[in-house]
């Protein structure tokens, strides 16, 4: 690792930008930390977190080492040696790329640009993005690309709730416009990275997020899909799974589940596929597993009806474990459990939810509250969900207590109880 210290501005200071900001932070450079988010910026500066992985201890040993500021005073860019920008990059309602948070942090930074600093961007989205839109942007200011500034595009990697994997230790893809904006990139991701990957161009950077995202979506849509036709067979698509993966090589394992979820998996797809359009190109994969991944909830809402021989589900009390796109983190954005809530709560059911993360949720327009299980409303239930597989649920209290489970995640495997538990991708057995 390199040994420079530098002042760092991260630019958006959410799921990825504070916890990089605190990485550069504890390597010893200064950071200052840039947000829009009063709320934000004022748990900050009271020693708070309101993200999950990161402990307050980190943030307050941040501020006390004077290493750290946050603030949405944007002047202060101008101090910084390395400017990185982590804002968020989502869809517009046609399902198109959104950049509007991105073009306004490009504007604020060429405002305030000086000879000699290095950006990055490090939000996901499209190829050709730092090139055609970040650069023109910022050389708005008479200053010159690979001349004057630097530019460069690192994908972010990081894995909320993964505790295996600490943001230091992910490789980190890295890029720039021209190879000495690479290069400068390159020794400052040196400091906090133990391995950066250099590649020839922020094209093949941006493209190489996409790539891993959309992998995952397609790959996801496709056990899906698996799972549907393994059930309708009566086999177990599970213990497909299990043994197809005790093949050393050309077999990734993916699981079954109520579809995808969060900022990235359900978006980034369709960055992709926007840009393919504007090329003519292909991208038929995206299409279809987008159809299939939109279909589960609906497919989980007719297995129930099924397991509950009802025509409809008015009046009938469901208790949904799990709201969040994924376990262990307290982030329910795009979150598929929502989108099969949702549909139970359009086909008259009396939904009641338990997540450990998430004390609230609105669901079109209603406020919920999550139960705390006790021994009442787990016997009033008829039926329960598991759509979520945290580490922590109370699965033997659920399955002692509520007639039906069925369970997406095959997180019951091994358990009994008094329910009868039905799985997604589930074989004979499960319709016993
Ligand atoms: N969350 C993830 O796990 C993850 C992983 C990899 C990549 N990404 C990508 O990283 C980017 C950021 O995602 P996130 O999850 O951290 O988003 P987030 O919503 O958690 O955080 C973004 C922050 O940017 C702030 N912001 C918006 N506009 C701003 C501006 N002009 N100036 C200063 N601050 C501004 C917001 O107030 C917010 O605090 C997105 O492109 C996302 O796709 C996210």
């Amino acid at each position: 690792m390199g040994s420079n210290l530098r002042k760092v501005a991260v630019v958006g200071l959410g799921y990825v930008g504070l916890p990089l900001a605190l990485a550069f932070s504890k390597q010893g450079n200064e950071v200052i930390g840039i947000d829009l988010d009063d709320r934000k910026l004022q748990a900050l500066e009271q020693g708070r977190s309101y993200i999950k992985d990161i402990p307050d201890e980190q943030v307050k040993m941040a501020f006390e080492r004077q290493r750290f500021s946050a603030t949405k005073d944007m002047r202060r860019l101008r101090e910084a040696d390395v400017i990185i920008i982590c804002v968020p990059t989502p869809l517009t309602e046609d399902n198109e790329p959104d950049l509007t948070y991105l073009m306004q942090a490009a504007a604020n930074i060429r405002d305030h640009l000086r000879i000699g600093q290095i950006i990055v961007l490090e939000s996901s989205t499209y190829p050709g993005t730092t090139r055609e839109v970040l650069k023109p942007t910022l050389e708005q200011s008479g200053l010159i690309v690979g001349t004057d500034i630097f530019l460069g595009y690192s994908p972010e990697r990081v894995d909320p709730g993964n505790r295996s994997y600490p943001l230091e230790v992910i490789p980190k893809v890295i890029s720039g416009i021209t190879e000495k904006c690479a290069s400068a990139v390159e020794d400052v991701y040196k400091t906090v990275f133990q391995t950066v990957v250099k590649i020839s161009s922020t094209d093949a950077a941006e493209m190489t997020k996409l790539l891993e995202n959309t992998y995952r979506f397609v790959n996801i849509s496709f056990i899906n899909e698996i799972a549907q036709l393994c059930t309708s067979m009566g086999i177990d698509v599970w213990e497909v799974i299990e043994a197809a993966r005790s093949k050393p090589f050309g077999f990734s394992a993916f699981f079954p589940g109520p579809g995808v979820g969060g900022h990235c998996i359900p978006v980034d797809p369709l960055y992709l596929q926007w840009r393919s359009k504007q090329f003519g190109a292909a991208s038929s994969f995206i299409a279809i597993s987008r159809e299939i991944n939109h279909k589960m909830p609906v497919y989980i809402v007719d297995r129930i009806k099924e397991a509950l021989a009802r025509e409809s589900l008015t009046g009938v009390k469901i208790l949904v474990v799990g709201v969040t796109f994924k376990p262990n983190i307290d982030d329910i954005r795009e979150s598929s459990s929502i989108e099969v809530m949702k549909l139970l709560q359009q086909e008259g059911a009396l939904l009641s939810y338990y997540d450990p993360y998430v004390p609230e949720i609105t669901l079109q327009g209603k406020k919920l509250t999550g139960t705390r299980l006790s021994e009442n409303e787990l016997c009033l239930a008829d039926c329960a969900i598991i759509a979520v597989n945290h580490d922590e649920l109370p699965l033997q209290r659920i399955i002692d207590y509520v007639p039906l489970v069925y369970d997406t995640r095959n997180a019951l495997k091994g358990m009994s109880g008094k329910a009868k538990v039905i799985r997604l991708g589930g074989g004979v057995s499960d319709s016993n």
